[in-house]
């Protein structure tokens, strides 16, 4: 069931919902969330089953604001600090020391917890009224199934997980992918997964060099957001350069009927189409746009029936990073 955020009862009925220990869809800026009381194993565990997630693959818990993060983190060094002063709320995950005693089946039994502070005006709302009601955080990974493309609209969850579940319609999402997760747990910041907020970002707001996740002598815990193939669509994609791509559409010719492939294309650059049996989708110039728009444009070819869809390759600019590390994800799963 979708519940129009604009309204002060959806919030509160779904305020209601996760105190009860039930899941909630729920809209933030990156992609919207499947939430539980990061605070009940039992809830959390909902979560995993709904997703058909390992359950030692560890969820992201939202807080209100920074001061949520002390019902579940141990210490936060000085440089987490700082990136919270400086990018909360907002598209940045902190892996902190967790407290023993809380949100141990959300973290996936690690020692160390994923908490960020979402910037969706609607997140915010739910995550206050929530904490009202005694819930200390929501413990959210993003609504789909396990491997699949992250949903970035109400309708997209619903279609994930039907209509028994109470999704919070947020509109679509800012963003488009997943926050930028630092691993804070050993001593200087590590990139665990990119997103929106850069390198260069993170590294003048810590004063600190970011480390790479293989710079680490013990490895960080196998997570779904790390898997070599993750946020695939049903079709399979390819990543080429765009004179590769103008080639292989060249050789498709005029002839092709699309009988045996449907196939997208998804470039920045303008491309001689031959036939009309190819979808062309033209892909912005501009990283932040590309990122609000992929998985939408991901699922919409699923929805077309496409096969194959032929990406052109991004810009090494740490600006696109987020999005070539979605999209070679996506490709690593065909
Ligand atoms: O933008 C987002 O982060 C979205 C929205 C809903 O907030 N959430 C999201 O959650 O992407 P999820 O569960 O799909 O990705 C969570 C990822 C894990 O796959 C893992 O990479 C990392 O967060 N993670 C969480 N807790 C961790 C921990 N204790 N240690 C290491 N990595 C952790
Ligand atoms: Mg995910």
């Amino acid at each position: 069931m979708i519940l129009d955020g604009r309204d002060p009862a959806a919030v509160a009925a779904a305020a209601q919902a996760l105190r009860a220990g039930e899941l909630v869809g729920l809209p933030t800026e990156t992609v919207y969330g499947l939430g539980a009381d990061a605070g009940s194993d039992a809830a959390v565990a909902k979560i995993f089953a709904a997703k058909g997630r390992p359950a030692d693959h560890p969820l992201i818990v939202h807080v209100a604001d920074a001061s949520g993060v002390d019902a579940f983190a141990r210490e936060v060094p000085a440089f987490a600090r700082q990136l919270m002063q400086a990018f909360w709320p907002g598209p940045l995950t902190l892996i902190l020391p967790r407290r023993p005693e809380a949100g141990a089946a959300a973290a996936g039994g690690q020692d160390s917890i994923g908490l960020r502070c979402p910037s969706h005006p609607l997140a915010h709302a739910l995550l206050l009224a929530a904490r009202g009601l005694g819930v200390q955080g929501v413990a959210a990974p993003s609504a789909n199934k396990f491997g699949r493309v992250s949903p970035t609209t109400a309708a997209h969850v619903q279609g994930e997980f039907g209509d028994s579940l109470l999704v919070l319609d947020g509109g679509p999402c800012e963003v488009g992918i997943e926050s930028t997760i630092i691993d804070c747990t050993r001593g200087a910041p590590v990139l665990l997964r990119p997103g929106l907020i850069t390198r260069e970002q993170v590294e003048s707001a810590s004063g600190l060099r970011l480390l790479g996740k293989e710079e680490l002598e013990a490895p960080a815990p196998r997570a779904s957001g790390t898997l070599e193939a993750h946020y695939a669509p049903n079709a399979r994609v390819r990543l080429m350069e765009g004179q590769a791509l103008q080639a292989a559409l060249d050789v498709l010719g005029r002839d092709f009927d699309g009988g045996k492939a449907t196939i997208a294309v998804y470039a920045r650059s303008i491309l001689r189409v031959p036939s009309s049996k190819v979808l062309y989708r033209r892909m912005p110039d501009d990283a932040a746009a590309a990122a609000q728009q992929l998985f939408a444009a991901l699922r919409d070819f699923d929805a077309r029936g496409v096969s194959l869809i032929w990406v052109e390759q991004l810009p090494q600019t740490s600006d696109w990073e987020g999005v070539r590390d979605r999209l070679q994800r996506a490709a690593a799963a065909a």
